[in-house]
C-alpha cells in the first residue's frame, strides 16, 4: 500500500511532489514526505495525511526528489518511521511500497558493520544498504542492495551526489515511469502523473530504471539493457479531479451511466448482435470448449465475482466457482486434471491486490490460462494474464469501490454473452435481447442518480442503530453482500450482507427496533420469497427499507420506506440496486461527518498480503 513519487526535470520539484502525493494519498494516508535535492539533500516529514504536510512544509528547492504517502506496515505512526528513510550520513534517501521480508536479518548485519537504525521500517535497511555499496555509481549501489534484498518493492532512490538522477526498482509492487518533456517521473500510479504526462514505461519485476530529466535507461539486475514499449494512457487529469463534487466517491458515482456505457462500447457487434472482444480475439476454440471457470477476487470485486457465477452459470452453462483470493491462495487445491478445458477469471480493480496476484500465479503455475478482468492498465494482475478484459472506467480515487464495480458487472454480463453464443447455449434473438436491455442500464442508471435527493432523505433517518442488515436473493445476495461493504467501510456502522432466506438460520436473533433491513426485492428476482422474508422481519419489529421497482405499488403494504429503480431483467437489477445501496451509504456517512474517499485504517489497493 504506500504511493511513491520521483520527479527529475527543470521545474521546481517539491509543488509537483506534494501534488502527486494527493493523488496517491488514497494509498495510505498515515504520514507523508519529501525529499529534493540541489546543492543539499532537503528532507521533510509529518504525520498525517499529504494535506497536513502541505500546510507544514516549508520551501525545498531542487528539481528533482522523491516522495511518499505511507499506510503503515513495519513501525507506527510517526515522523521518524515516514518516508523518505535517509542512510547514516544523510547522502542516500529512499522512499519504499513493499516490505522487505529480510529486513530483520539485514538490519542485525548492518548493525554488526556500524549503522545506526533511526526508525522502525524495512526500508530503512534499503538506505543503508545503498549507502554501503555506493562507489561513486548510484544505479550499480541500488542493483547490488537488491540483490541482499528479498520480498516486495517498489522504490525510489536519490543520492545527494547525484544532482540529476533517481533510481527506481521494482519487484511485486506496481511502479510507471512517466515521460514527459524535458521531465520524468516514477509513480505507483498513473493518476498521480496524468497531468503531466500520458506516455509510460510499466516496470516489470526484476528491472531498475535510472532516470534524469532527458531520459531513462532499464535494466535488469544483471546490468542487461531492457527496451521497452512506451504505452500511451487515454486518461486526462480532469479524470483524477474532483470536478466540485464533495467527494471523490460521490463523483465516481454519479460517473456510472457513463462508465457502463463504455464497458459496452465496441464490445457489441451492431452487425449480428454479438458481443467481441478484440482481446480474446484468435482464442474462441479454447473459450467454446471450456468446461470450467474459477473466479478468484476479493472484497468488492469477489462479489462482482459472485454475480459473474449466476450469469455465466445461466448464459453459458458453465459451471463456475468462485473463491475469495485471499482462501484460494492458502487452502484451496488446484485440480490438475483437463487444465485445458479450465480458465481462472481474476477481477481486480487495481490489478495490485497481493492476494489476488498470489492466487494468479498459484494457478499459472499449474498450467491454468487467467483472464484477468482490471481497470488498470498495465497492472501487474494483467502482466501475468493470458489475457485481460479492461473495464475502462477511468481512475477511481475514493477508497470504496463503485464505479469500477458496476464496470465489473458490466464486463461480467458481456462475458456470459460472449461464452453463451460461442457455445450456442444463447439463440441470436435471445442475445439480441439481452444486448438491448444492457444498452438501456445506463439510463436506467441516470433514473436512480436523479433520486438521490430521496437515497439521502432516508439516509438521514439512520441514526442511533446499532447494526443494519442487506438483503438480497440470487443475482442480488451478491449486491446485499457489497450494499453492506460499502456501508461499513465508509460509515463505521456495523452493517452485514445475507441471501434473504438465511437471516431466520441465526441473524434473526439480532433483529430489533433499531437494526433495519434494506431488502433488494425487484419483482424480476425471488419477489414472493422476498416478500416472506420482509414479513418475517417486520414481526421481529425491524424497520424495513426496500429497494423495488417503480411500478411495484404492493411492496409499499409490506415496509416502511421504499426506494425505487426503473424495472429491469434479473441479471441487470443489480447494477441499479447497486447505485442506490452506494447513495445511500455514501449519504450515511456523510451525516456521520466520516472521511469517505479515505476511511479510517482502509488503503484502495492491498498490496500486502
Ligand atoms: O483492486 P481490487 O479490486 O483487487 O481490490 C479488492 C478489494 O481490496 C477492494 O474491492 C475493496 O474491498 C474495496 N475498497 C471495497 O470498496
Amino acid at each position: 500500500m504506500c504511493g511513491i513519487i520521483g520527479y527529475v526535470g527543470n521545474k521546481n520539484a517539491m509543488p509537483i511532489l506534494v501534488n502527486s502525493l494527493k493523488k496517491l494519498d488514497y494509498r495510505g494516508y498515515d504520514s507523508a514526505g519529501i525529499s529534493t535535492l540541489e546543492d543539499e539533500l532537503y528532507t521533510f516529514k509529518d504525520e498525517g495525511e499529504i494535506r497536513v504536510l502541505e500546510k507544514s512544509i516549508p520551501d525545498m528547492p531542487g528539481t528533482l526528489g522523491i516522495g511518499h504517502t505511507r499506510w503503515a506496515t513495519h513501525g507506527g505512526v510517526c515522523k521518524e518511521n515516514a518516508h523518505p528513510q535517509l542512510s547514516g550520513s544523510g547522502k542516500i534517501a529512499v522512499v519504499h511500497n513493499g516490505i522487505i521480508a529480510n529486513f530483520g536479518t539485514l538490519r542485525e548485519n548492518l548493525k554488526e558493520d556500524g549503522y545506526t537504525f533511526k526508525s522502525e521500517t524495512d526500508t530503512e535497511v534499503v538506505a543503508h544498504l545503498v549507502e554501503k555499496y555506493y562507489k561513486g555509481d548510484l544505479e550499480e549501489a541500488t542493483r547490488r542492495a537488491l540483490k541482499d534484498i528479498e520480498g516486495s518493492y517498489a522504490l525510489a532512490v536519490m543520492c545527494k551526489d547525484e544532482k540529476n538522477r533517481i533510481v527506481a526498482a521494482r519487484k511485486g509492487s506496481p511502479l510507471i515511469l512517466g515521460i514527459g518533456e524535458n521531465e520524468n517521473f516514477a509513480t505507483s500510479d498513473i493518476s498521480a502523473i496524468i497531468e503531466h504526462t500520458n506516455k509510460v514505461f510499466f516496470l516489470d519485476d526484476g528491472e531498475i530504471a535510472s532516470i534524469t530529466n532527458d531520459g531513462m535507461c532499464i535494466t535488469d539486475l544483471d546490468g542487461i539493457t531492457i527496451e521497452k514499449e512506451v504505452s500511451i494512457i487515454d486518461w486526462t487529469y480532469k479524470d483524477v479531479e474532483k470536478a466540485g463534487y464533495a467527494h471523490y466517491m460521490l463523483k465516481e458515482i454519479h460517473e456510472q451511466p457513463r462508465v457502463v456505457h463504455q464497458a459496452v462500447l465496441g464490445r457489441i457487434s451492431e452487425v449480428d448482435a454479438s458481443v467481441k472482444f478484440e482481446e480474446l480475439d484468435g482464442f474462441k476454440p479454447f473459450f467454446s470448449s471450456l468446461e470450467e471457470i474459477s473466479i478468484v477476487a476479493c472484497g468488492t470485486s469477489y462479489y462482482a465475482g459472485m454475480y459473474g457465477k449466476y450469469v455465466i452459470e445461466s448464459m453459458a452453462e458453465t459451471q463456475v466457482k468462485v473463491e475469495l483470493a485471499t482462501e484460494y491462495s492458502q487452502y484451496i487445491p488446484i485440480i490438475f486434471n483437463n487444465i485445458e478445458k479450465k480458465l481462472m477469471i481474476a477481477i481486480t480493480q487495481s490489478g495490485e491486490t497481493a492476494d489476488t496476484l498470489v492466487a494468479i500465479k498459484r494457478a499459472k503455475n499449474v498450467g491454468t490460462k487467467i483472464l484477468v478482468i482490471s481497470n488498470s492498465p498495465g497492472s501487474t494482475a494483467s502482466r501475468l494474464a493470458d489475457w485481460t478484459i479492461l473495464c475502462k472506467s477511468g481512475p477511481e480515487i475514493g477508497v470504496a469501490a463503485t464505479k469500477t464495480f458496476t464496470s465489473q458487472l458490466t464486463v461480467l454480463y458481456l462475458i456470459a454473452l460472449y461464452l453463451g453464443q460461442l457455445k450456442k447455449t444463447i439463440g441470436a434473438h435471445h442475445a439480441s435481447e439481452l444486448i438491448k436491455k444492457l444498452k438501456s442500464i445506463p439510463q436506467a442508471i441516470q433514473n436512480v442518480l436523479d433520486q438521490s435527493d430521496e437515497i439521502k432523505r432516508c439516509a438521514s433517518g439512520i441514526k442511533g442503530i446499532s447494526s443494519m442488515f442487506f438483503i438480497g436473493r440470487k443475482n442480488n445476495y451478491p449486491i446485499a453482500l457489497e450494499g453492506a461493504l460499502k456501508l461499513k467501510e465508509i460509515s463505521y456502522i456495523h452493517a452485514e450482507g445475507f441471501s434473504a432466506g438465511e437471516l431466520k438460520h441465526g441473524p434473526f436473533a439480532l433483529l430489533t427496533e433499531k437494526t433495519p433491513v434494506v431488502a433488494l426485492c425487484n419483482r424480476c428476482n425471488s419477489y414472493e420469497k422476498m416478500l416472506s422474508s420482509i414479513v418475517e422481519i417486520k414481526a421481529r419489529n425491524a424497520p424495513v427499507i426496500a429497494v423495488a421497482d417503480a411500478d411495484d405499488n404492493e411492496i409499499k403494504k409490506y415496509v416502511d420506506k421504499v426506494l425505487k429503480v426503473p424495472p429491469a431483467s434479473v441479471d441487470l437489477s443489480p447494477m441499479l440496486n447497486t447505485i442506490v445501496c452506494q447513495l445511500f451509504a455514501y449519504h450515511v456517512a456523510d451525516y456521520n461527518g466520516c472521511p469517505i474517499d479515505k476511511p479510517r485504517n482502509l488503503a484502495k489497493s492491498v498490496t500486502v498480503e
